[in-house]
């Protein structure tokens, strides 16, 4: 069967789409379902292109169990055929995602906490300018939204 692509953007892709690209790969390995997936993330700006994750999101991450690097990129218009689903972190980035969406493009864009059960919908809060507090609040708004994420998928294309 073919691989289920999926893309998670964000502003910079060093904080909120990388962790999210990390945690939903670390799930999807428990479940023992790497091979049906295809994972990438990046971001709408292009101010980190090649910068490894925040290391503050990275160590965050480390105390809760997920490790993880990428390598920043930017989202292009080239990715709306590539990938079965992309997902923003907020309503900002979903706005600059369609933005440079080619005409009748492939994909399914949804926003990141269209599968969050609490706040349903709400934005992934930004953590670049705040503290310790922030950064955990987004791991476990990610860890979430993108475990029942993951759930929709095995239901939707029947993953086993
Ligand atoms: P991200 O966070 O979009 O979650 O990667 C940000 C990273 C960098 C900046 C803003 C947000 N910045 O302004 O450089």
């Amino acid at each position: 069967m073919a691989k289920v692509k999926v893309l998670f953007v964000c502003l910079g892709n060093i904080c909120r789409s990388p962790l999210a690209e990390g945690i939903f790969r670390q799930q999807v390995a428990e479940r023992g379902l790497s091979n049906s997936f295809e994972i990438d993330s990046c971001g709408t700006a292009a101010y980190h292109i090649g910068n490894h994750p925040d290391q503050r999101s990275v160590a965050n991450a480390a105390k809760n169990g997920v490790h993880y690097d990428h390598f920043a990129r930017q989202l292009s218009a080239s990715d709306f055929d590539d990938f079965d689903y992309i997902l923003p972190m907020d309503d900002s980035n979903m706005r600059n995602s369609i933005s440079i969406a080619p005409v009748g493009f492939k994909a399914e864009v949804m926003k990141m906490r269209y599968f969050d059960s609490s706040e349903k919908n709400s934005d992934v809060p930004d953590p670049y300018y705040g503290g310790e507090d922030g950064f955990q609040n987004v791991f476990e708004i990610l860890d979430r939204s993108v475990s029942s994420f993951l759930d929709y998928l095995i239901e939707k294309h029947r993953i086993n």
